[in-house]
């Protein structure tokens, strides 16, 4: 491996300049030459591709977002797309491709080195932490802090005015980040795509609450809820139970920026680092993931088709309990 490229792709996630950083200095380091990719696999289709140093990645560990930027590209699961972002990798004898993404950057990267014989390793970045071959995912940590923050701020207007909120996280299918924050901030219930709760049960527990004094109550939903939003719940629930004044909060994008925490930056290097050592091995088609305290590698298509979530029933069970 002599040329290696790197991309972000998909949702951006607090810690992928650090993954960048890494990957870019530890191929310099090996003696590649490295190249960047911008706005993910649509620059690969547009030839936005810049050679990088190890100056081009100074001062960018501390910061969010990412600074080849990320696209969520849907030509480039084409045949056509894939054909042209292999020959402009090809005009650069580039052999070595670094993707930095979630499973839709992954089913990509999986198709691409099977059908182009490029030598590509996958690092694990999203919010979501719903991937199968790391403990955590790149940008998981940070954005746990950034919704911690936000659902103590509410809880304090919450107690203020004795109100019931539904706070709306993110995590697409996943209910990783509702359940832990729902712990973390001590909610009173938590909904998530993974388990079935029916309104009637939350109906009994927030009634439960306030026979026994509660004077406000937080209610996490995730996104991906199957009985719909944060809002459409918040309905429902007010059609029964109106104990409270009810109000709703979607936390949104901000969930996804803000500067990286420890955790994420030295996950983010780690990985990267890692990622491009594998390359220099010849693995392909793989990546890499933090497992206990150790890194570890993993196909492609184990994580894609092992990817989703396992719930921790404890927690589920937790979270009832603490909050009587
Ligand atoms: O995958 C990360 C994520 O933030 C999900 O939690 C969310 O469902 C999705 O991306 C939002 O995507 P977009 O930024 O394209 O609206």
């Amino acid at each position: 491996i002599n040329n290696i490229a790197v991309l972000t792709s998909g949702g951006d996630a607090p810690g992928m300049n650090a993954c960048i950083r890494a990957v870019v200095r530890t191929g310099i380091y090996n003696g590649a030459n490295m190249f960047g990719v911008k706005q993910g696999y649509q620059g690969l289709i547009d030839d936005n591709i810049i050679p990088m140093d190890a100056r081009s990645v100074s001062n960018i560990i501390h910061l969010g977002g990412t600074i080849l930027k990320t696209a969520r590209c849907k030509p480039f699961m084409t045949e056509e797309g894939m054909q042209t972002a292999y020959n402009h990798l090809k005009a650069r004898n580039i052999d070595g491709l670094v993707v930095i993404g979630g499973d839709g950057t992954f089913t990509g990267a999986k198709i691409f080195s099977e059908k182009f014989g490029v030598k590509v390793m996958g690092v694990p970045g999203t919010i979501d932490n719903d991937l199968f071959g790391s403990d955590f995912t790149l940008g998981y940590d940070t954005a746990m802090n950034t919704v911690i923050e936000a659902i103590d701020k509410i809880r304090d207007t919450a107690d203020a005015h004795d109100r019931l909120f539904f706070i709306e996280v993110m995590g697409r299918d996943s209910g990783c980040i509702a359940l832990r924050s729902g712990v973390a901030s001590g909610a009173e219930a938590v909904l998530l795509p993974e388990k079935q709760t029916s309104i009637d049960e939350l109906v009994n527990q927030l009634e439960i609450g306030a026979l026994t004094k509660k004077s406000s109550s937080i209610v996490i939903v995730a996104e991906g809820h199957k009985a719909g939003g944060a809002y459409d719940i918040a309905k429902k629930v007010k059609e029964r139970f109106n104990h409270y004044d009810t109000k709703v909060t979607i936390l949104g994008h901000l969930q996804r920026g803000g500067s990286p925490s420890s955790a994420d930056r030295i996950l983010g290097s780690r990985l990267g680092f890692a990622a491009v050592n594998e390359l220099f091995k010849g693995t392909t088609a793989a990546m890499v993931g933090l497992r206990g305290n150790d890194v570890k590698v993993t196909s492609l298509e184990e994580a894609l088709t092992k990817h989703s979530f396992k719930l921790e029933d404890d927690l589920l069970e937790m979270t009832k309990v603490l909050s009587i």
